[in-house]
């Protein structure tokens, strides 16, 4: 499920200018792939009125002019050395120099997933049963989710849903096996992340899930209250009542 993650970088100076109804916007793209930003193109289009008239293009390393002033605009910068070298170093200085605090602070981290086990539908002995693994808050996106029975990875009845961005760096990833379930075998999922050093598993234990577990603490905390507060106003009672036998008159 590892994907080529293509990053672009919008930077400062980016401008846009508004005036009399006119809009002029320059942006500054930073694009590139590999990890060792070998791969850098840094693109920096003049937009009038929503229309790119001229492109600074790092990798042919000259200007294209797309209207009849871009033409005449990409013509005069192409034959300025001093500007093609200048941009060229925008390159190094501000597409590289960016990128690389970017991955020293967010893209070189990792942050481990949390992951759950639990059973969605319970098998009726002719249909069969459904689990969810669901793997919450990690960083990056890449992960891998598989089931095994007893060991063996399971390829059929698996369905997944994509990587999906929480919005705040952070992401979650939920995936289900439809199963028919036998005795005495061992279900788990595991999941593979750049933050684990090892694929971890995570085993399915189907003698009780998790909501049964916690509404039998609850009903036994009450049952256990309700005696001792039963108990207590008995006594309170009893002791009343006695006391008020003893009261001389
Ligand atoms: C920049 O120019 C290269 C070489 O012609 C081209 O492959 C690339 O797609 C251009 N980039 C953009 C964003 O247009």
């Amino acid at each position: 499920m590892s994907k080529l993650l293509k990053i672009l970088l919008f930077l400062l100076p980016a401008v846009l200018h508004t005036a009399n109804g006119h809009s002029l916007a320059q942006p500054f793209w930073c694009f590139w792939s590999k990890a060792d930003l070998s791969d850098m193109e840094l693109i920096e289009p003049y937009v009038f009125n929503k229309i790119k008239y001229l492109e600074y293009n790092s990798t042919l390393g000259k200007y294209v002019g797309y209207t009849e002033l871009g033409i005449k605009n990409a013509d005069r910068l192409n034959n300025d050395p001093a500007e093609l070298a200048a941009r060229k170093a925008d390159v190094e200085s501000v597409c590289k120099n960016n990128a690389g605090n970017y991955y020293s602070a967010i893209l070189s981290k990792t942050v481990e997933p949390q992951v759950r086990v639990k059973l969605v539908k319970k098998s009726d002995g002719t249909h069969p049963a459904r689990l969810m693994c669901s793997a919450y808050r990690f960083f990056p996106p890449q992960i891998t989710v598989t089931w095994l029975r007893n060991g063996k990875e399971i390829k059929g009845g698996v369905t997944s849903t994509e990587e999906m961005a929480d919005g705040d760096w952070y992401y979650q990833i939920h995936s289900h096996l439809e199963y028919m379930p036998e005795s005495g075998e061992q279900i788990s999922c595991v999941v593979e992340h750049a933050s684990f050093k090892q694929p971890m598993e995570y085993k399915w234990d189907p003698s009780m899930s998790e909501p049964d577990k916690s509404k039998i603490a609850i009903g036994a905390s009450g049952l256990v209250l309700g005696i001792v507060l039963s108990a207590a106003g008995f006594i309170y009672y009893k002791k009343k009542a006695s006391g008020r036998i003893l009261v001389p008159t």
